[in-house]
């Protein structure tokens, strides 16, 4: 059944799709405007990426995001949602201590932000574990594998991954182990398109790619990169779908002018007195100042 109107996207509708071939679109959003435009443009899934770290906040990776600004920024995202499935993003730090601690961190943003599921990175033994414990926790959790930019340290820079067998290997059994775990769907980041599609052959849960080539069963991009505002290196797989920078710059630099010749605010924006009360109320004014006019 289609989803129509206000209906809200589930994770049973995302299995429908992937049954019935159609694609699904996910953006990144950490704000409440942005994310009010993408629902009424309907968006499938937003995702509160910890990328809000690079996107938004002004690092250099995503490691320094904390669980406050997530919850924070998936909390602004939620109270504008109407029908997309909304996914937080779980950050460095906050699922590799104990597996108490991370179940508690994974339910906050069900629980105070409103989220629909969770997102996390990679497919380690310990990976897997949580992520079980999480389904039976009955919170639904997306998995992250390929590139994965909390491993960026260790992965020695944003460098594309599995493009020699034992590593391209790897990604195909982990990304089974995360189906096998209970993940509902898995992102691929930065792989080549001939692995991302043998992937998405293989698994019943849906795939989405970024930087995955044409054939996962949805796609993801971040906002910031996709509408031009993210200055800096852009990676090879963003398509830029406008350029907010040169809009937004345009119309500061008008009100910057306009201001210094006194051309805003203009009539149309500003207030009036009604004119009986202008004349006796400026005079009063103008006596309480003790001001003389010239
Ligand atoms: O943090 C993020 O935005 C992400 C997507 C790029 C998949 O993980």
């Amino acid at each position: 059944m289609a989803i129509t109107g206000k209906e809200r996207v589930t994770v049973p509708y995302l299995f429908q799709l992937k049954e019935r071939g159609e694609k699904i679109t996910v953006l990144t959003a950490y704000d409440f405007p942005t994310a009010r435009i993408l629902d009424e443009s309907g968006i499938d899934i937003i995702l509160v990426g910890d990328s809000l770290g690079m996107a938004v906040l002004g690092y250099e990776t995503t490691l320094p995001v904390t669980m406050e600004a997530m919850i924070h920024h998936t909390q602004a995202v939620t109270r504008a949602r109407r029908r997309a499935l909304v996914i937080g993003d779980m950050p460095f730090l906050s699922f590799h201590l104990s597996l108490s601690d991370s179940i508690f961190n994974a339910g906050r943003f069900i629980k105070e932000a409103g989220a629909d599921a969770v997102k996390l990175e990679g497919a380690s033994p310990r990976r897997l574990e949580l992520v079980e414990a999480l389904v039976e926790t009955e919170i639904p959790v997306m998995g992250h594998i390929g590139l994965t930019p909390q491993s960026i340290r260790k992965m020695g820079g944003f460098k594309v991954q599995g493009t020699v067998e034992e590593k391209a290997e790897e990604i195909y059994n982990g990304a089974l182990a995360l189906e096998k775990a209970g993940a509902f769907a898995v992102v691929l980041e930065s792989v080549p398109e001939e692995l991302a599609a043998e992937i998405t052959r293989s698994l019943k849960i849906p795939t989405i790619g970024i930087g995955a080539g044409p054939d996962c069963d949805g796609q993801v991009l971040v906002v910031n990169d996709m509408l031009g505002l993210s200055t800096g290196y852009m990676p090879k797989f963003v398509k830029k779908y406008a350029n907010l920078s040169e809009i937004i710059s345009k119309a500061v630099n008008e009100y910057i002018a306009d201001v210094h010749q006194g051309q805003f605010p203009d009539e149309e924006h500003s207030y009036h007195l009604k004119k009986e009360v202008a004349g006796p109320l400026l005079e009063k004014l103008k006596e309480k100042s003790g001001r003389i006019d010239e």
